[in-house]
Parts: C-alpha cells; sequence; structure tokens
C-alpha cells in the first residue's frame, strides 16, 4: 500500500462514490458530508488516496481508501476518512497515517505543535475508534452533544 495526492477527477469519483456508499451503510451519519459539504472539502482540503498493490504492477494499483487533511493551524486535521470495504481491516488506516507522519506531518511542518495530528468522531463509531486507537491516536476531549442526534464527538490526537 502507498500514498499519493489526489490526480484529478476519477480519484474525485472514487471519494464522492465511497461518502455515499458508507452513508448509505449507515457507516456515516445520515446527515454527515452531504454533497455540497464534499464538494467544498475536495476545494478546500488536501486530498490524500491510499492504494493497494493489487501485483507486481504498479500500474495495477487501484484506490482503496481516502482522507480529507487541513494543513495546520495549531494541529492537522483529518476531517473525514474511509477505507474501501473490501480493503478494510488489513492496516489500511494504520498505514495511511503512518505514511501521513513521515512524509507530510513532519517533512512540510516542522514545529512540535503543528506536528499533532488531530481527528474527532462520534462516539458510537467503535469501529473507527478501534482503528484510531491502534494506530496510536489517544482521546484528548468530548464535545458534549455535538451532533444533531445528541451524540457526544470525541477528539483525538497523536503526536
Ligand atoms: C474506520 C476505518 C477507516 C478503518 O479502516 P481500516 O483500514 O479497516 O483500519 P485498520 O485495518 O488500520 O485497523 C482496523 C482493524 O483492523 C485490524 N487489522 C489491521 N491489520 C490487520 C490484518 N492484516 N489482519 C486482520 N486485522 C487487521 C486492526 O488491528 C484493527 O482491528 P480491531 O478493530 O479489532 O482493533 C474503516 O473502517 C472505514 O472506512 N469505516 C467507514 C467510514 C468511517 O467510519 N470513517 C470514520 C468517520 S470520520
Amino acid at each position: 500500500m502507498s500514498i499519493r495526492l489526489a490526480e484529478g477527477e476519477s480519484d474525485q469519483n472514487f471519494v464522492r462514490n465511497l461518502i455515499r456508499l458508507a452513508r448509505e451503510a449507515g457507516e456515516l451519519w445520515a446527515h454527515s458530508w452531504p454533497p455540497h459539504q464534499v464538494e467544498g472539502e475536495i476545494q478546500d482540503a488536501e486530498l490524500w488516496i491510499l492504494e493497494s498493490d493489487s501485483g507486481p504492477d504498479s500500474s495495477a494499483r487501484r484506490p482503496a481508501g481516502f482522507c480529507f487533511l487541513r494543513p495546520p493551524g495549531s494541529s492537522w486535521e483529518i476531517t473525514l476518512v474511509a477505507i474501501e470495504p473490501s480493503a478494510r481491516r488489513r492496516g489500511g488506516f494504520f498505514h495511511l497515517i503512518s505514511e501521513l507522519r513521515q512524509g507530510v506531518v513532519s517533512d512540510r511542518e516542522r514545529s512540535a505543535l503543528s506536528s499533532i495530528l488531530t481527528l474527532e468522531v462520534r462516539q458510537d463509531n467503535l469501529t473507527a475508534r478501534r482503528a484510531y486507537e491502534n494506530a496510536g491516536f489517544v482521546v484528548r476531549g468530548h464535545r458534549k452533544s455535538y451532533f444533531h442526534d445528541g451524540q457526544d464527538a470525541v477528539l483525538y490526537e497523536l503526536k
């Protein structure tokens, strides 16, 4: 697996489609990430693509997941991450985070403060929370009743 910045319309369509599928599967809350918000994030955030190695020929690589990354204010923030269902539980998220930290976070921004990577997630998204904790994220705080249905948001950071 490897990561790269998105390169054009086909990567963007991969992302739009994966978000739509995740919403339909109930993995993202119904009101999260409506199309206009997705389009805004495609414009405003960095879009990183995780590719799977489906063979020795690199042209056989195909997108397996993505994250939106906001460059630092006081931290780098992942605003959304998703891995394709067939590619999950193979360390894809873990790999994405490791490469981001080595290649993006540490090379491009060297101050200790902004090398922190943050994200937030619904308290009841236990699959995502396990993946985050497995990748080394620790809970930094909670936002009470942050979502419209009353769920808290859990804030994570990785130093
Ligand atoms: C959350 C999400 C990104 C995690 O992606 P992932 O690539 O499956 O994550 P990882 O493989 O790195 O880790 C997840 C689990 O796989 C396990 N795993 C990692 N490599 C593995 C392997 N080779 N074999 C078996 N299990 C493995 C990890 O230990 C972890 O297991 P655990 O949950 O039992 O602790 C993915 O489930 C997803 O896209 N969910 C829908 C969208 C979503 O909820 N996004 C977050 C909202 S912002």
